[in-house]
Formats: structure tokens, sequence, C-alpha cells
């Protein structure tokens, strides 16, 4: 999944170009073949067009995060990544609706994470979730609404192995989400929550705001 903030576009871009590779490949890759044919593979680009069309309008960027909801008290928007049903308003969420990590008035009030949920709810098979946002070149892993370890000690193996297997091939730095800092109603932490789905959240490039934050460019 990409685009859960608005001006995180590269977000966008990566799992449209995974998709792309997918497809160049399939056919004359034997292991791409054999990836396709034996796994089902779900692409959703953009979870929140309503923002992004909002950030790339009148030819300039406005710094979106959130959605285009209009909340009661005549504020915009509500954090699509804030929504999400498991110890959601624990933490690092605001009951603001001024607030960038706006949690919004109750679990799923959005129409684009009830669609998410929905989605994953009744595809049982999902066994992987990324979540793709901007920026840092990260790769987080629940839990992300407090600081203790996932209790299943299997399932903390999995994702470490994981996680640090990605970081070998990305060069991106591998961490429990909640040390970049707590926050609660997110994708990941619903996913494995509810669901045991091996769910990330990759922070993708660029590495920091020198490189362009969430602008760098083509
Ligand atoms: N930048 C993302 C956000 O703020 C990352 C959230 C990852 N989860 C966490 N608990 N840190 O929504
Ligand atoms: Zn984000």
């Amino acid at each position: 999944m990409g685009n859960h903030h608005a001006r995180e576009h590269v977000s966008a871009e990566m799992p449209l170009m995974l998709l792309q590779y997918l497809v160049k490949n399939y056919g004359t890759d034997a292991e791409i073949t054999r990836l396709v044919d034996s796994r089902d593979l779900y692409i959703i680009p953009m979870v929140n067009p309503d923002g992004v069309e909002y950030d790339i309008s009148g030819g300039r960027y406005h710094m979106q995060r959130k959605n285009m909801r209009k909340n009661n008290g005549g504020t915009t928007g509500v954090d699509l990544n804030r929504n999400y049903g498991f110890m959601w308003g624990t933490g690092g969420s605001s009951k603001d609706g001024s607030s960038d990590v706006y949690m919004g008035p109750k679990p799923f009030s959005e129409p684009e994470t009830a669609a998410i949920r929905d989605f994953v709810d009744s595809h049982p098979n999902l066994k992987v979730l990324l979540s793709y946002h901007t920026y840092s070149e990260l790769i987080l892993y629940p839990w992300g609404h407090k600081y203790d370890a996932i209790s299943d000690e299997k399932d903390l193996k999995t994702f470490s192995a994981m996680a640090t297997k990605m970081a070998e091939w990305n060069n991106y730095k591998p961490q429990q989400s909640s040390d970049l800092y707590i926050a609660s109603g997110d994708t990941t932490d619903w996913a494995y929550g509810t669901h045991k789905i091996f769910a990330f959240t990759f922070e993708l490039s660029p590495s920091s705001q020198w490189g362009g934050g969430f602008y760098p460019g083509q």
C-alpha cells in the first residue's frame, strides 16, 4: 500500500514500480515467474487519493498529510495512519481536528481505512503487508503503540529476520516502530494485532530533509 499520507508521493510510485517490475519480468525471469504463479499479490498504490489531489492542486505542493474529511468544527482531515481500530487513541495521536495526527471520531471512521479493513478482513490468506510511507529510509515493525516488543517469540524472530534481510537489500535501517516514536491506530499494528499478518512500514527515500524530504523530485 502507498499514499496513506497525501504528500508522500514516492510511496505511490514504489508499489507501481513493483507492479511494473513483476509484469516486465514475468515469463523471462524464472524466480519472478515462480513467485507470481504461486502467490496472491495485491497492490493498492494510493489509499488517500483525495488528499493527493489536493496536495498537487493549483500547480504547487500543499504539504497535505491527512485525508479531506470535513471535521466538525471546520477543520479538515483525519490522519489515516491513526484511524485503524487496534489500540486506537492510546498515544501518539490527537483528538483535535486541527492536528496533523488527528485520530478521527472513532476507529475506522474514514472510508479509506474502512476499505482497507474490509479488504484485509476478506482475504484471510494474507501473510505479509507492506505499507509505504516517506521519508527516512527505515523498515519498521510492530509494536508502534507501545515500547514492549511483540510477546510471541517466534513472531518476533520472524519480524526481525525479515526486516534485517530486507535492510541488507536496500541499506535501510530495521527497527521496532515505537523506537521511531509512539503512534497508535496505524496500519501495521492493526494488521498484526488483529490478523497476525507480518506487516511492515517502510519509510522510503530520501534519508532526510536535505535529500528533498517529501518532495525529492523525479
Ligand atoms: N511516519 C509514519 C506515521 O507517522 C510512521 C508510523 C509508524 N508507526 C509508529 N508507531 N511509529 O504515521
Ligand atoms: Zn506517512
